[in-house]
């Protein structure tokens, strides 16, 4: 049977449990999909560095356009980060017709529009689940399981590192600077994470959840941002002794057409369940006109639960390739939105 050939752009922490779940899963995801998946090429930044899985050395490439070019490759799977190069990457492999799987949120934020278009264009799926709270199925669920809905507002622990942070900082008294270091050694922290302490990671993926949620062109900049780095612990303690928690808490609200997004450390009363959100956990409620309210709870980062989304999105490529529909999803139209300030 001929295999699924997909390139895996990124071998680090999100990378290495892709090719666990590819390699340890085989033969569910053939189970499902009817052909095998085979990691052909992986693109890393230096090929002799160490590896904690035993790769092939063959399949290493410093080259990201030998895996673009390269007609044998149906898949893409982006796992690397940044935005500028990336784009250009991903938008020449939707050019040739490669599917894309990515956890870019940084991309998606920015310039999600503009991929999906192209993906549109070219009949070509651009799946991105593990870009917003990594292994919860959000982006799904917001796309599918509330389309018969109108979603008035969405609100949460979207950054895993951050929350990491303050329930150290709440539980046992940590310092700011230590938790950040043990967050960033488990693999939860951006490359650079000046973007989750300042709330940057968060907002966008409101901006994500925002735009899919309320089906409207939302832009990152429309986000108002405050991250957790002036959040003292003494801030913390006289929280605690109010009955609150601090979190960081995204808030994407709609009112008829007009819409507000902030992400600021927000003083939680503790018999909220947000408040019991702790460590890397993530938790986002959604409210519908419907159905109310509804809450999602899970892993918001690190190795196997965001390789969870990533591998479920890859899944869905290959089957939407069997049913011969691709890029169906990427065709969502957006309505232009109205800001709250807007108003004023
Ligand atoms: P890492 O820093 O752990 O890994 C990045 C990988 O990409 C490395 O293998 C690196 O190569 C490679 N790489 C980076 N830049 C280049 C480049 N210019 N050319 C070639 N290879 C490159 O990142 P993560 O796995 O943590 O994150 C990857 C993506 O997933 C990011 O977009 C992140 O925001 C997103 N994400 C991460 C989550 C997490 O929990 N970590 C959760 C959800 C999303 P080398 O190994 O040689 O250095
Ligand atoms: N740095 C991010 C976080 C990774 O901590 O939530 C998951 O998107």
């Amino acid at each position: 049977m001929k295999p699924v050939k997909v390139g895996l752009f990124g071998l680090g922490t999100v990378g290495t449990g892709v090719v666990r779940i590819v390699e340890g899963h085989q033969e569910d995801l053939q189970s499902q999909v009817g052909s095998p998946i085979a990691i052909s090429k992986i693109l890393v930044k230096d090929r002799s560095k160490a590896r904690s899985i035993h790769i092939d050395s063959s399949k290493l490439t410093e080259d990201p356009w030998e895996i673009v070019r390269d007609p044998e490759i149906d898949v893409i799977v982006e796992v690397m980060g940044g935005i500028g190069n990336t784009k250009e990457y991903i938008l020449e492999a939707l050019e040739r017709g490669k599917h894309i799987v990515t956890a870019n949120k940084d991309l998606m934020a920015l310039h999600g529009q503009e991929i999906l278009a192209k993906a549109s264009e070219k009949g070509c799926d651009v799946f991105y689940e593990a870009s917003v709270a990594g292994g919860i199925p959000i982006i799904r669920t917001l796309i599918e399981g509330f389309s018969s809905d109108r979603i008035t507002k969405i609100m949460g622990i979207v950054n895993g590192t951050t929350n990491y942070i303050l329930t150290k900082m709440s539980q046992e008294g940590a310092a700011y600077e230590d938790v950040l270091k043990e967050a960033q050694a488990l693999g939860y922290a951006e490359a650079d994470p000046t973007s989750d302490v300042e709330g940057l990671d968060a907002a966008r993926k409101m901006t994500i959840l925002a735009t899919l949620g309320f089906r409207a062109k939302v832009a990152l900049e429309d986000v108002d941002v405050k991250g957790i780095s002036s959040v003292s612990q003494q801030d913390i303690r006289y929280a605690q002794q109010l009955g609150y928690e601090v979190k960081l808490l995204g808030i994407a609200e709609r009112q008829d057409d007009c819409i507000s997004i902030s992400v600021q450390p927000t003083m939680v009363k503790k018999s909220h369940p947000i408040a019991a959100v702790s460590g890397v956990f993530n938790a986002v409620y959604v409210y519908g006109e419907a159905v109310g309210e509804t809450m999602f709870y899970g892993p918001g980062a690190g190795e196997m639960p965001t390789a969870t989304s990533v591998v479920s999105d890859l899944v869905a490529v290959v089957k939407n390739s069997k049913l011969g529909v691709n890029g169906r999803q990427a065709s969502l139209s957006y309505k232009e939105k109205r800001l709250k300030t807007d108003e004023q």
